[in-house]
């Protein structure tokens, strides 16, 4: 059970010996067991928003409350997926999922137990043994994928986890993440700059607005998927055919085109 609450937050930087808004003023809540997406312009301050959610990072002024507490470094109740895997190149497949799982003190056979139960649900059975680099790039963020999931933590926090991948790759992991998130409902703070992406996975979708970042506009998708029944179609290109879901993706296209012909012109 865990929710988060960005209350006025603000974050300013020093660059060049000028200090400029990253942040311009941030008011949001994730509830508990919610997916929310962000989409914004590359620079808009996504990445900085979800660090001080992690606690690698802290607001200028305004808090970030994880669960009604001040986030003032980072938890494992709050665990991280990078775009850049970050794996320990020099554990196996089995001992990086489990290497969090130690941390905290558990014994063996609940370690196994809670690893090979992602093992299977990501699709790495077969891999236990192998080591990092003698993995697609698909095959190492299912790995960080699980090795985040394992530790059960009330909040997950994802920057851009497919943007190093191949378009195919992409998305098979999309679909698995929407399996994945619907078996195990967290609170999921999800940034990407995909439109269609956050479409897909998210129960809302927030569009922030180019430097500094502010928040344009928050979009429902989860009633519309509701409504419309996504989930009855287990292949994203049947989900990004329906109307419903063109209409979404269109007018966030249309959000996020006004932001860049603001700073242009
Ligand atoms: N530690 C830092 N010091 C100075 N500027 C930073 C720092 N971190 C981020 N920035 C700047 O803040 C802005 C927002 O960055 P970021 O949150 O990474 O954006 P996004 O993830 O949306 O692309 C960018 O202009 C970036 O250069
Ligand atoms: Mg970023």
């Amino acid at each position: 059970m865990a929710d988060i609450r960005f209350e006025a937050v603000q974050r300013a930087f020093v660059q060049g010996g000028k200090e400029f808004l990253a942040v311009g003023g941030i008011d949001l809540v994730v509830a508990n067991e919610e997916f929310v997406a962000i989409v914004g312009p590359s620079g808009c301050g996504k990445t900085t928003c979800m660090r001080m959610v992690a606690g690698l990072d802290q607001p200028s002024s305004g808090r970030v409350l994880v669960n009604g507490e001040e986030v003032t470094g980072p938890g494992p109740e709050r665990a991280v997926v990078f775009q850049q895997f970050a794996l320990f190149p020099w554990k196996t497949v089995f001992e990086n999922i489990a290497f969090g799982l130690r941390a905290m003190g558990l014994g063996q056979t609940e370690i196994d137990d809670r690893v090979n139960r992602f093992i299977s649900m990501m699709g790495l059975s077969g891999y236990e043994q192998a080591y990092p680099h003698q993995l697609s790039g698909g095959m190492q963020q299912r790995v960080a994928i699980a090795r985040a999931y394992v530790l059960d933590p009330g909040v997950l926090l994802m920057d851009e986890p497919f943007g190093a991948l191949d378009a195919q790759t992409r998305v098979v992991m999309q679909e698995e993440l929407v399996r994945l998130a619907r078996k195990n409902p967290k609170t999921v703070l999800f940034i990407t700059h995909a439109v269609e992406e956050a479409v897909y996975l998210a129960d809302r979708v927030v569009v922030m607005s180019r430097r500094p970042g502010l928040i344009r506009e928050i979009i429902d998708v989860k009633s519309i998927r509701e409504k419309e029944r996504w989930d009855d179609h287990p292949r994203i290109e049947d989900v990004m055919d329906l109307g419903s879901f063109v209409h979404l993706r269109s007018h966030i296209w249309r959000t996020l085109r006004e932001q860049h012909l603001g700073d242009d012109q």
